[in-house]
C-alpha cells in the first residue's frame, strides 16, 4: 500500500478525496478542518484526517489527538477490505506517534462495522456507544413545577463547587455512566478534572448558553446545562445529571422538561441529547416528551505505544 498526505484544506479540494467523500457509506467529520493532517493510499480506498487535541492533552497530561473522519470505498469488512483497513490504520499510527501522540480517538457510525473492525486490528479498544436523540419543541407540554422540597433555577457563580463536584461524581462513576475516560486505564485519572472543567466552563458561558439547576434544602442535587442553536441549528442538551441519592424519583424528567422549555424560548424547534446506548433513564425521559433516535456511533481509544 502506498500513502500520500495532505493538508485538509488540500483534501477538500482533491477530485479524488471528493469522489471518496461522497461514495463512502457512513462516513462521519468530512470535510476535514483546513489545517488537520489528511492520509489515504494512492487508491483512495482508505482516506483519514486527524489532529491534535490541545484540551484533552493538557487535562491527561498526555499528547492526545483524534480521527476526526474516517472513509473508506468498500462498505463491509472482508478479508481484503479489512487487510487494507489494518494496513492504512497501522501507518496512520505510526504518523502520529512520529509526531509525537501517545494515543489516538476515533469515532466510526452505527453501521461502519469494517472501520471499527479496521481500528480493533490496529489496536483500537471500543470505549464508548452513543446515539443522538432528537426532541421536536414546537409543541411542548406544560413545564411541571419541581416536587415539593425542590427549586428549580438558573445557576449562580455560588453554586459551581457543588456543580463541579456533581459533574464528576456523576459522569466519573463507572456503575451510573461508564464514561470512556474514567474507563479508559490511561485516562480514568483525569476524568473528574476533565468533566470539572467542562462545567466551570459552562458556567462561563464558554461551553453552554445557560446552565439549569436543580436544588433540595437550597443545595445543587441536579443540573443540565443548555446550547442554543446558531441560525436555525438544533438545541443542544450537553451535561445533565442528578446526584445519586436523589435518583429514580422522576427528577430528571422534570429538569429535562424545563431544560427543553429554555430551549424553545430562545427560539430552538428541536433539541438534541447524545447519550449511551446504557443510559435507559435519558432514553426513556427523551422518549416519553416525544424524542426520536438521529443516529449512533462507536468511539475507540488507540494508545499508539500498543504498537
Ligand atoms: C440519567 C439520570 C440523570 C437520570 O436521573 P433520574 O432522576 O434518576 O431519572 P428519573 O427518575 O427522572 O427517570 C427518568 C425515566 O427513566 C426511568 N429510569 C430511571 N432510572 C432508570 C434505570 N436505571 N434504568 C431504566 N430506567 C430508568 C424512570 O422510570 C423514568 O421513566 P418513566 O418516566 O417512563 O417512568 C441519572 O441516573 C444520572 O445522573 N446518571 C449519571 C449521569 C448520566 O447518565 N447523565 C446523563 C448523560 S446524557
Amino acid at each position: 500500500m502506498e500513502f500520500m498526505e495532505f493538508s485538509g484544506k488540500q483534501a477538500a479540494q482533491s477530485p479524488e478525496a471528493l469522489r471518496l467523500a461522497g461514495e463512502a457509506p457512513w462516513i462521519m467529520g468530512w470535510p476535514p478542518s483546513a489545517d488537520e493532517r489528511v492520509l489515504a493510499d494512492r487508491d483512495f480506498s482508505w482516506l483519514a484526517a486527524w489532529h491534535p487535541l490541545a484540551f484533552d492533552s493538557e487535562v491527561f497530561g498526555l499528547a492526545l489527538g483524534q480521527i476526526s473522519c474516517l472513509a473508506h470505498r468498500a462498505p463491509w469488512p472482508e478479508a481484503d477490505s479489512l487487510a487494507r483497513g489494518a494496513v492504512f490504520l497501522g501507518e496512520l499510527a505510526a504518523r502520529a506517534r512520529g509526531a509525537g501522540l501517545a494515543g489516538l480517538f476515533a469515532r466510526v457510525a452505527e453501521k461502519d462495522f469494517l472501520g471499527a473492525q479496521a481500528l480493533e486490528a490496529a489496536g483500537a479498544r471500543l470505549m464508548d456507544a452513543s446515539v443522538v436523540w432528537e426532541a421536536d419543541l414546537d409543541a411542548l407540554a406544560a413545564t411541571p413545577a419541581p416536587p415539593g422540597g425542590f427549586e428549580l433555577r438558573a445557576a449562580a457563580p455560588e453554586d459551581a463547587p457543588a456543580l463541579e463536584a456533581l459533574a464528576a461524581g456523576a459522569f466519573c462513576d463507572l456503575a451510573a455512566y461508564a464514561d470512556r475516560f474514567s474507563l479508559d486505564p490511561r485516562l480514568g485519572h483525569g476524568c473528574g478534572e476533565l468533566y470539572r472543567r467542562w462545567m466551570a466552563n459552562s458556567l462561563s458561558g464558554a461551553q453552554a448558553d445557560q446552565v439549569l439547576v436543580l436544588t433540595a434544602e437550597k443545595k445543587p442535587v441536579g443540573f443540565i446545562t443548555l446550547k442554543k442553536g446558531q441560525s436555525g441549528e438544533p438545541g443542544w442538551v450537553a451535561l445533565n445529571a442528578v446526584s445519586p441519592d436523589m435518583r429514580g424519583r422522576g427528577l430528571y424528567n422534570t429538569l429535562l422538561a424545563h431544560g427543553l422549555a429554555w430551549l424553545a424560548g430562545q427560539g430552538a424547534s428541536c433539541a438534541r441529547v447524545r447519550t449511551k446506548f446504557s443510559q435507559r433513564a435519558v432514553i426513556r425521559a427523551w422518549s416519553r416528551l416525544g424524542a426520536r433516535p438521529l443516529a449512533g456511533d462507536f468511539t475507540f481509544h488507540l494508545w499508539l505505544d500498543d504498537f
